[in-house]
């Protein structure tokens, strides 16, 4: 998610605008810029890089103003560049603005706004709120940001500074958070609280569809249509360190309690209100489409484990085989590629070395390559044919969470995306996926709020030093996912199995008392699940079975069962990913670990 700032007082904005942004720096971004406002002019600098970068233009590029916003870039529409970093203005440079979040409709306004002359600059989604201001200006800046605020669909945190009314900024949120801070003669804006901690812990946080008028020795709150709005103010007890955690122990466990927004991020403009996918990012033509005969899917870590979810996408949903590999043997393995061949490499950073240099294999043997990643400009989004990016935000913590359910939802919009275009899949059949997926985010939710018993659990796990995995179908790759988690952040060791493989050796490991994790979410093999339990609990294991609402006989077999709403058997790995990732965490916490940044490992792989 973008970061972002703003300063109205007696003193010059640029120092507080350059420390706000530098306290937002963890969110991850890939450029900075800041506006400022003096009277009637207006200095906006901002470039590509580091905020080091910016501040040695602004050395060259200096001005006095009380006024100013500030901006950290998390590329969505348009690459990191000087160019489409924040602020934009309008075409006459007398009004800035920043912005975080996705405008669904930019395509629209831009077409809308250059039929009347307006001259973009940028390939981004956020140039047409300057533009669009102006559009409406007629001597009263809040109205005109509440009349261009009512034309934008999506989610978005702006604030606006013009040179026409120099002493203000007018903010505005809808679904991007915003929090003003109240100084003496002066006042503070910001994305989020680590901004303001050194100057204030007064706050007036903004609702969605809240605007805010902010000036030196002012702060009036209005609704979009204008009604004033009376605000409690809200002391922040957090110390820095909690704040960029944003209030979370962890960015782990902060990460996991984004899921459900992300997931929603990651559908937004996506699903059409007829119920098809819209995938407008993507350029394959519906002969290439048609063309497609076999898929492979790359990745490695976590990315790997969607990717088994994803071969069940393809496979159920386009009616085409599809096989997954680990990246690191792909490029070695000599695959067998044909005409017709598409690659689908899955990567959270966009950055890791295998995975690219898989891409890297399958274009040169022909492949159409398509890249799901959650970084904009990543190198695997930069040399695949298509992206389908996932709008999870900045993922800090080693573990990969959000990245991983959203990477799942790609996955399957990518598969009905494809089945769309090839025929294969009639309205029916497509509406009742695309309504699943639409209430994903919100049974997401559903789930964190039902993992209250997991911390015991998690509690007990970590007095081990063994635990297993154990699911059929799709619950073998969250199987797979779930020890993945537990193994790399709180150093037990875990193994994942086909529930159908025990017998084939492992049943030797199981005894009195290991822990087995079942996930049983899966009805068509609900009854061969229960007798894989069966198996291991002959044996002395205690079982904990995470299953899902609506799947019953399961009682007799565990003390312990987490269960997640029910929705498609295929999104299942979704919400099963929850509990487990909880159950990694919590354990952990109790064994001391370092949960964010764990031994040995790196958040992007960028060697071999
Ligand atoms: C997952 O928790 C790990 N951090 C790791 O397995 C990761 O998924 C893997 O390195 C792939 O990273 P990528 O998605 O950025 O390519």
């Amino acid at each position: 998610m973008c970061g972002i700032v703003g300063y109205v007082g007696d003193r010059t904005a640029l120092p507080f605008l350059i420390d706000g942004l530098k306290k937002l720096e963890y969110r991850g971004y890939d450029s900075a810029g800041v506006a400022m406002v003096d009277g009637n002019s207006a200095l906006v600098e901002k470039c590509e890089g580091r905020i080091q970068a910016l501040e040695e233009r602004l050395l060259h590029n200096h001005i006095e103003g009380k006024v100013g916003i500030g901006h950290t870039r998390w590329a969505t529409h348009g690459k990191p560049s000087d160019t489409n970093a924040h602020p934009h203005t309008d075409c006459a440079g007398e009004i800035a603005v920043v912005h975080n979040g996705i405008i669904e409709n930019y395509a629209r306004i831009r077409e809308f706004l250059q039929k009347r002359g307006h001259v973009f600059r940028s390939e981004t989604d956020t140039e047409v709120m300057p533009h669009l201001i102006e559009h409406y200006y007629e001597g009263n800046l809040e109205k005109a940001v509440q009349r261009a605020a009512k034309d934008l669909h999506g989610s978005y945190a702006m604030a606006v500074v013009s040179t026409k009314e120099p002493d203000k900024i007018v903010a505005v949120r809808n679904l991007s958070p915003l929090i003003v801070g109240l100084g003496q003669g002066e006042n503070y804006l910001a994305s989020d609280i680590p901004a303001l901690l050194n100057h204030t812990r007064e706050t007036i946080v903004l609702e969605d569809g809240e605007m805010a008028v902010i000036t030196r020795d002012s702060v009036r709150v209005l609704s979009l249509s204008g009604e004033e709005r009376e605000k409690n103010t809200f002391f922040v007890p957090w110390d820095p360190v909690q704040a960029e955690r944003g209030g979370y122990p962890h960015f782990m466990l902060k990460e996991i309690h984004e899921q459900p927004g992300a997931l929603s991020e990651t559908l937004r403009g996506r699903l059409s209100p007829d119920g098809r996918v819209v995938l407008t990012e993507m350029t394959m033509t519906e002969a290439e489409a048609l063309a497609i005969n076999r898929v492979f899917l790359v990745a490695c870590g976590t990315a790997f484990h969607a990717g088994m979810v994803g071969k069940y996408f393809i496979e159920r949903i386009v009616g085409i085989p599809a096989e997954v590999d680990l990246a690191s043997e792909f490029r070695y393995r000599n695959p067998v590629i044909t005409p017709g061949s598409l690659l689908v490499v899955v990567s959270q950073s966009g950055e890791t070395a295998d995975t690219l240099a898989a891409l890297r294999e399958g274009k040169a043997r022909g492949c159409r390559v398509i890249a799901i990643t959650n970084v904009v400009g990543s190198s695997v989004a930069r040399e695949a044919d298509d992206v389908i990016y996932t709008w999870a935000g900045p993922e800090i913590a080693v573990a990969s969470t959000k990245a991983y359910t959203t990477q799942v939802e790609a996955l399957s919009l990518l598969a009905l995306y494809i089945a769309q275009m090839r025929g294969h899949m009639d309205i029916y059949q497509l509406n009742e996926y695309v309504m699943h997926l639409r209430m994903l985010p919100r049974k997401a939710q559903e789930t964190l709020e039902r993992c209250a018993p997991v911390q015991e659990l998690a509690r007990e796990l970590a007095a081990h030093d063994d635990v297993f995995f154990i699911g059929r179908g799709v619950d073998y790759a969250s199987a797979l996912e779930g020890q993945l988690k537990l193994k790399e952040i709180s150093y037990i060791h875990a193994e994942a199995y086909a529930a159908g493989e025990l017998k084939h050796g492992t049943l030797a490991l199981i005894t009195e008392n290991v822990p087995v994790i079942a996930l049983a979410t899966q009805k068509e093999v609900l009854e061969k699940m229960i007798s894989n339990i069966t198996e291991v609990r002959a044996r002395g294991a205690r079982v904990i079975i995470i299953t899902a609402d609506g799947l019953e006989g399961l009682d007799e077999y565990s003390s312990s069962i987490i269960r997640v709403p029910d929705t498609h058997p295929l999104l299942m790995p979704v919400l099963t990913a929850i509990p487990q990732q909880l159950l990694a965490y919590y354990a952990a916490v109790y064994r001391g670990c370092d949960v964010d940044k764990p031994r040995n490992l790196a958040k992007s792989v960028t060697v071999e």
